[in-house]
């Protein structure tokens, strides 16, 4: 979900309602504002902040200071009545919330008990009203009933509150999700990222987990819970309006692919030196050497990052020749996980904010390890929870399918391999060189890829209507082939299978015959005559095959209905490359579908929620 809020001199909810434009990615069920114009009115609407803005039209709206929120449902299908904000049973205040309050039964029995009625099936009703029971029953200033009441919740949230008796005050609070604190010229932003308030001020406040930010005309104070007045840290946020609009492109997600020549090359800048041979990782500068003697590396991480710690498994271990382990977050937080002196966990999260992998994370850190992160998003909760780590520089990344963040994450981890093999002398000094080019040449290469848009957008009109597809690679390409998958199932609804093209035959082979689509990566590498043959077995049984290869091939053509070559480069790199063209198909696919690629149904860009 995504929160932003404001108090100053601008017409607040034209600035709320813009904001909530650039947070649709986080969320797009519903969206809602609450008004400060004499009294308290609060607009809602089902489906896309277009239909709020389109409600508020006409409603001659004047106030200066607002709240606001756009939705990805956890308690109560989308509708009007369970979208934000809600407002407590005296109407007098007004909330937004994104989290999952774990306690609200408990919490919503006792203000039953006391009178209090709900209209809606969501936790965020019930902690509103949490929130008037103790003001009323204390009679304490709204900050401090806030202050009370979050003592007694339990879940992850980040809130922000009106009170209709004090109308030129904001409350803001967190624990687990994230809130910044937009500072301008006697105004205020709350937000759940930056990017909705970049346009106005790039001086922001981070809140931490467990205060309490108050902002009125008099100024800002944040406290904690505790009530004790911490000092606000002011960050100037490093971020161009431009990085967060489509650019002349149909799609977010149509520009971050094609902005992978430049991320990749930002996310390299000034970390690697071929020619005099060295590899720089300031954020890691104490921990190479720690890497090197580590026995074991855990990944954790979700979704997308999940399939980017796969390559980083095989990158480590035949590089640095460290056992590794990838875990989805969500699992890991939940097991009895095994941490032993000298295991290193390494979150890798786009976003920095997953619930998922931030508490895997803390886990980790509970029972001793070392934690570091691979985050794309600056100042992120992963990024500042970690002991150290490495951003990945991609820029803002605003398509809800991962793209451009991958390939950064990719990129990091790659470095991350190299420099370790390099201090451990697991790799000769000509290897280190070799991958060291071949990482500067990368960005190239993938313009080359982005060249051949209009053939892999040919290939993909012949496949729009299938219903099922196979993604089948070897070695590093089968997490590609996994991403594949994946990117194709988001955005196009088509149910597609990764599989490491071995396997195949122990299930998927069953599914094959002349109506399955079945993609092979066959880059000349280790395993290129392996994943020849199960190429023939696939046609054999009449598949439907397209397959990346490598620049020059000429044996697969003549055995497949479709290739899409790639430039060549060093195996252990390679899923740099791979990656791109299955980018391009799942875009091109889901256009011609008629699917709103960037945001598809049911998910969302950065899930705060567990
Ligand atoms: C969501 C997004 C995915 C992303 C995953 C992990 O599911 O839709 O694109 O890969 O979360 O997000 P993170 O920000 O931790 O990389």
């Amino acid at each position: 979900c995504g929160i932003v809020a404001y108090l100053g001199e601008r017409l607040a909810s034209s600035v709320v309602v813009k904001g909530l434009k650039r947070l649709e990615y986080r969320g797009y069920d519903s969206s809602g504002v609450a008004v400060m114009d004499g009294g308290m009115t609060v607009y809602k609407k089902k489906g896309k902040v277009a239909e709020l803005e389109q409600l508020l039209q006409n409603q001659n709206l004047t106030s200066h200071i607002a709240i606001g929120h756009t939705r990805w449902a956890t308690h109560g299908e989308p509708n009007d009545v369970n979208a934000h904000p809600h407002v407590s049973n005296s109407g007098r205040l007004s909330l937004v919330h994104n989290g999952i309050i774990e306690n609200y039964a408990s919490i919503k029995q006792m203000l039953i008990s006391k009178g209090y009625t709900f209209s809606s099936q969501t936790d965020t009703e019930v902690l509103v009203n949490f929130i008037e029971e103790v003001q009323k029953a204390g009679n304490y200033e709204l900050d401090e009933a806030v202050r009370k009441a979050l003592k007694d919740v339990v879940g992850a949230y980040a809130i922000v509150i009106m009170d209709k008796e004090n109308p030129n005050v904001l409350i803001g609070a967190r624990k687990g999700s994230p809130l910044v604190i937009g500072l301008g010229q006697n105004e205020y932003f709350f937000a759940s990222d930056a990017t909705p308030i970049i346009e106005y001020t790039k001086e922001m406040v981070y809140l931490d987990d467990l205060e309490v930010a108050k902002v009125s005309p008099e100024g800002l104070e944040i406290k904690n819970l505790q009530n004790e007045v911490s000092d606000p840290q002011v960050h100037t946020v490093d971020l161009e309006l431009e990085a967060i609009e489509k650019g002349g492109f149909d799609h977010f997600m149509l520009k971050e692919i094609f902005e992978q020549p430049k991320s990749i090359s930002d996310c390299l800048r000034g970390r690697i030196h071929p020619e005099e041979a060295w590899i720089k990782l300031g954020g890691l500068r104490d921990y190479i050497g720690k890497l090197a003697n580590s026995k074991r590396i855990v990944f954790v991480a979700c979704g997308t990052s999940w399939h980017a710690g796969l390559v980083g498994e095989y990158l480590f271990e035949e590089l640095a020749r460290i056992n590794v382990e990838v875990e989805y977050a969500s699992e890991f937080r939940y097991r009895n996980p095994i941490i032993r002196e000298g295991d290193i966990v390494i979150a890798i999260s786009q976003s920095g904010e997953t619930a998922d992998t931030l508490a895997a994370l803390e886990l980790a850190k509970s029972k001793g390890a070392i934690i570091l992160g691979v985050c794309n998003v600056v100042g992120s909760s992963i990024a500042r929870v970690t002991h150290a780590g490495v951003y990945t520089h991609a820029g803002p990344e605003i398509g809800v399918a991962s793209t451009k963040a991958f390939t950064a994450q990719v990129s990091v981890l790659s470095l991350m391999a190299i420099a370790t093999a390099h201090q451990k002398g697991t790799i000769t000094e000509d290897t280190f060189r070799r991958l060291l080019w071949e990482l500067q040449e990368m960005p190239k290469k993938v313009e080359m890829i982005l060249q051949k848009a209009d053939e892999i957008k040919d290939i993909s009109k012949l496949f729009t209507f299938a219903s099922n597809f196979i993604f089948l690679g070897r070695g590093l390409n089968f997490p590609v082939a996994l991403e594949g998958a994946l990117k194709l199932k988001e955005i196009s609804y088509i149910h597609a299978e990764g599989y490491p093209a071995a396997e195949m035959k122990h299930g998927p082979i069953a599914l094959i015959d002349e109506d399955m689509p079945v993609v092979f990566i066959a880059t000349r590498d280790s395993s290129y005559e392996k994943v020849v043959s199960n190429i023939q077995e696939v046609k054999a049984r009449k598949g439907r095959v397209i397959a990346i290869v490598s620049a020059g091939e000429t044996e697969v053509q003549k055995m497949v209905d479709f290739t899409i070559e790639i430039p060549n480069t060093h195996e252990m790199l390679q899923p740099l490359l791979s990656v791109i063209p299955l980018q391009l198909l799942s875009y091109y696919i889901a256009v011609l579908r008629g699917r709103n690629v960037d945001q598809p149904r049911n998910l969302a860009k950065s899930v705060t929620v567990e």
